[in-house]
């Protein structure tokens, strides 16, 4: 099972040998009357899922993780929670790789190890009596990367870092509680937003954004007040929500 740590913290924590998804399992706990802050953890996740509807494939010894914040405070919403896991998740992966390795975030949820994908996050919200009840999931390749994936993955293990889920963990439950503390009670966005732009993979270069069968090419300027992407092209600017960003492109 997955590190003690949190328990010391006002953290709880559910670990678990195998799960399906540790989203699903906390959108069940909350839709039960549950309320965080609750960790989720598994050893082996047999039916994780990720953003659009896609599957996220976890065999064992990668690391699949859900926290349960229950946003009392009044925030515009969770869809900027998702800037302070990217930043968690890289403070925890610097700390484990003896700060030997790079890593790099990619609009709006991932991290980068080598220019490929490393770990995912996938946020779901629930309104709740208590408040909206946020779940952060997180899905990191420790021991294995998953093959034909549109954007090409890669694992701390085939990056040369190693370590396990354990350890990896661990340092992530720190670093939340780090992070999460500055969203919720810091100045707002502004400081994660600062934070994140200055690990964002691909400032100031040319992208490209798909979303669905809409494609912008152009120039990723920055990212907004909302956590929206701004790509700047030939007929102005376009903010973008939703969206999956390629680099390299025209
Ligand atoms: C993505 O990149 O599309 C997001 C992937 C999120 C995967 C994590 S693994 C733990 C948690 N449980 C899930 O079912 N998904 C998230």
């Amino acid at each position: 099972a997955l590190g003690p740590r949190a328990q010391s913290a006002q953290y709880r924590l559910v670990s678990f040998d195998t799960l399906n998804s540790t989203n699903a399992e906390a959108l069940t706990r909350v839709r039960a009357g549950e309320q965080g802050p609750l960790w989720l953890a598994t050893a082996h996740q047999t039916a994780g899922h990720g953003r659009r509807q896609r599957a996220w494939i976890s065999p064992p010894g990668n690391l699949a993780c859900s926290v349960v914040e229950t946003l009392t405070t009044d925030h515009a919403g969770a869809a900027t929670l998702g800037f302070a896991a990217g930043l968690a998740l890289e403070t925890a992966l610097r700390k484990v790789s003896n700060e030997a390795a790079s890593f790099r975030l990619k609009w709006p949820n991932d991290v980068l190890a080598g220019g490929k994908k490393l770990a995912g996050i996938l946020i779901e919200a629930e309104a709740t009596p208590d408040g909206l009840a946020a779940v952060v999931g997180m899905g990191v390749n420790v021991v294995a990367a998953p093959e034909g994936t549109p954007y090409p993955a890669t694992s701390l293990n085939a990056q040369g870092i190693v370590t396990d889920a354990a350890a990896l963990f661990a340092a992530l439950t720190d670093a939340w509680a780090e992070w999460f503390a500055l969203w919720d009670h810091g100045r707002g966005f502004e400081t994660i937003r600062t934070q994140w732009l200055v690990r964002a993979a691909g400032l100031g270069a040319a992208i490209q954004v798909r979303q669905g069968e809409r494609v912008i090419d152009g120039v990723f300027e920055t990212i907004d007040e909302a956590g929206r992407l701004v790509v700047s092209h030939d007929g102005g600017s376009t903010k973008v929500a939703a969206g999956d960003v390629y680099f390299g492109a025209a």
